[in-house]
């Protein structure tokens, strides 16, 4: 294993701001980025697509279909099977049927390598739930980012406002704090802060805060400066 390429992990709730914090370090770095909850949203299509309902009953078929995801990743554009599912896999019911699959062991097994597989030269930061519990646990920099419900939702709205979406902040809320429920309650790698993870609550800080905070703690780890 490659135990000598940097990883910082960036873990935290749904709608926390985890996925532009870590690309935006990512670029900052030069590093590699790993967006693992995509990795389950496209898992999700990929059981719909081939038929099969997302319940435990399945387990072992979604499995099956995650572990031979013919996804590739080019440029900012997800392909699964050669098909662009970029926009597919960002609405609010492909994160929920991602939510599903990812309570089921057999799923998040089947992806453990494609996740290691993304830790190359020059580095890597990978986002999620158990990026710093699980996937990288010797990772060098792990951060627990949170945010209250309330500035998740009213980010979410803009979020979805600036694609003209129309959705009520009461609905987002409900609806990301089912999310959080299930995937912090689960079984196998529930939403947990690392115990070395440092907290992050961003809620009345800006992206290009957090983003200075995380270089800052990168920079006083790194044990030749
Ligand atoms: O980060 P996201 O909203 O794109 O993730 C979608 C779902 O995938 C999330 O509700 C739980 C699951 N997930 C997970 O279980 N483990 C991860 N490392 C990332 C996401």
């Amino acid at each position: 294993a490659p135990e000598h390429i940097p990883v910082i992990c960036i873990d935290g709730p749904t709608a926390s701001g985890k996925g532009t914090l870590a690309s935006r370090v990512a670029d900052r770095l030069g590093y590699h980025y790993l967006d693992s909850g995509a990795l389950y949203r496209i898992a999700a299509l990929a059981a719909r697509n081939a038929g099969l309902e997302l319940t435990a009953q399945r387990e072992s078929e979604i499995a099956a279909v995650a572990a031979t995801l013919p996804v590739r990743f080019a440029a900012d554009r997800v392909l699964l099977d050669g098909q662009d599912v970029t926009d597919a896999i960002r609405t609010e019911e492909a994160g929920m049927n991602a939510s599903r699959v990812s309570a089921l062991p057999a799923v998040r097994t089947a992806l453990v390598e494609l996740q290691r597989g993304f830790r190359q030269l020059p580095g890597l930061v990978a986002d999620g739930r158990d990026m710093g519990t699980v996937i990288f646990p010797g990772a060098a920099l792990k951060v627990y980012l949170t945010a209250s419900a309330a500035q998740r939702a009213d980010r979410r709205q803009r979020q979805l406002s600036a694609k003209g979406i129309a959705t009520t902040i009461d609905v987002l809320r409900a609806d990301l704090e089912a999310r959080d429920a299930r995937d912090s309650q689960r079984a196998v790698a529930p939403l947990k802060a690392a115990q070395d993870a440092l907290l992050l609550d961003n809620s009345e800080q800006s992206i290009e805060e957090s983003v200075d905070q995380v270089l800052r703690w990168w920079e006083e780890r790194q044990p030749f400066k």
